[in-house]
Formats: structure tokens, sequence, C-alpha cells
């Protein structure tokens, strides 16, 4: 199966999320689809029901703060959802914590620097050796 990249979000961070969409064309866009408030709890879960049908699968959600959508993908097994402020940390949450879930705050978070972030977390592998036997601690 090929690799797919899947975004959603909530009211709060659908402007973001659409600044995301129209740079990364292959992002699949699961909603919200307007600033009308909605629930990210249901979107988190969408997202995370996609990202778990292959393991080479990547998710991106975005809330306001980011913390309420890193607190729900983290409760789905095989989930492992990292909360990124900057591009820096987006390139360690895949080579430390192979990360298959960016999660940003996109009510603080500069559109430069959410691309950045995406555009990393992509594009930069897991190292695995002893970052794996930490994640097999979780
Ligand atoms: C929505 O107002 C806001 O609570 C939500 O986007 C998020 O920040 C929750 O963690």
């Amino acid at each position: 199966m090929d690799k797919k990249l899947y975004i959603a979000s909530d009211h709060a961070g659908f402007a973001l999320k659409s600044k995301l969409c129209d740079r990364f064309k292959s992002l699949v866009d699961l909603g919200t689809n307007s600033e009308e408030s909605v629930d990210y709890p249901d979107f988190a879960y969408k997202l995370t029901n996609e990202v778990l049908k292959d393991n080479s699968n990547l998710g991106i959600l975005i809330c306001g703060t980011g913390v309420g959508m890193s607190m729900a993908a983290n409760r789905v097994k095989g989930i492992r959802a990292g909360l990124v402020s900057n591009n820096e940390i987006a390139r360690l949450i895949r080579q430390h914590n192979n990360a298959n879930v960016l999660v940003l705050p996109g009510r603080f978070m500069d559109e430069e620097e959410a691309i950045k972030s995406v555009k990393t977390f992509i594009e930069t592998e897991f190292e695995a050796g002893r970052h794996q036997a930490r994640i097999n601690k979780i």
C-alpha cells in the first residue's frame, strides 16, 4: 500500500489546515470544512483510524492549542502523536519518537513555521536503536 498523508482539524485549526492543503497537494483532507464549531475528538479519531490502516501512513492534526488533539490521538493504540511548536521538534518527534501523527497549535503557530514543520515531519526517518527500546516501554 502507498504511504498516505492525512490531515484533519477542528474549527480552530481550519485556517492553518487550509493553508497546508494548498501547499502540500498530497495531503488527504478529512475535514472539518469550515470555521463552524465542531468537537476535536471526532476529527482526531477519524484521522487516527485512517493512519492505522498502514504502518507507513502519517497524519497531521490541528486544533487551537494542539493539546486536545494530542490527548485524543494518544488514547488510540498504535498512535504516537507529538505536539510541535517548531521545525526542530518536528524533526525530533520522527527521529526519536517515531511519531506517526504531527499535532500543530493552529492559534499559536505561524504559517511559515507550520510549513517547515510539516515538510520536516514528512521527510525525516526514525533512527530506531535505543529509541525503539524506549518506545517499546510505552
Ligand atoms: C476550540 O475552541 C479549542 O478548545 C480547541 O481547538 C483546542 O484548542 C482544544 O484543545
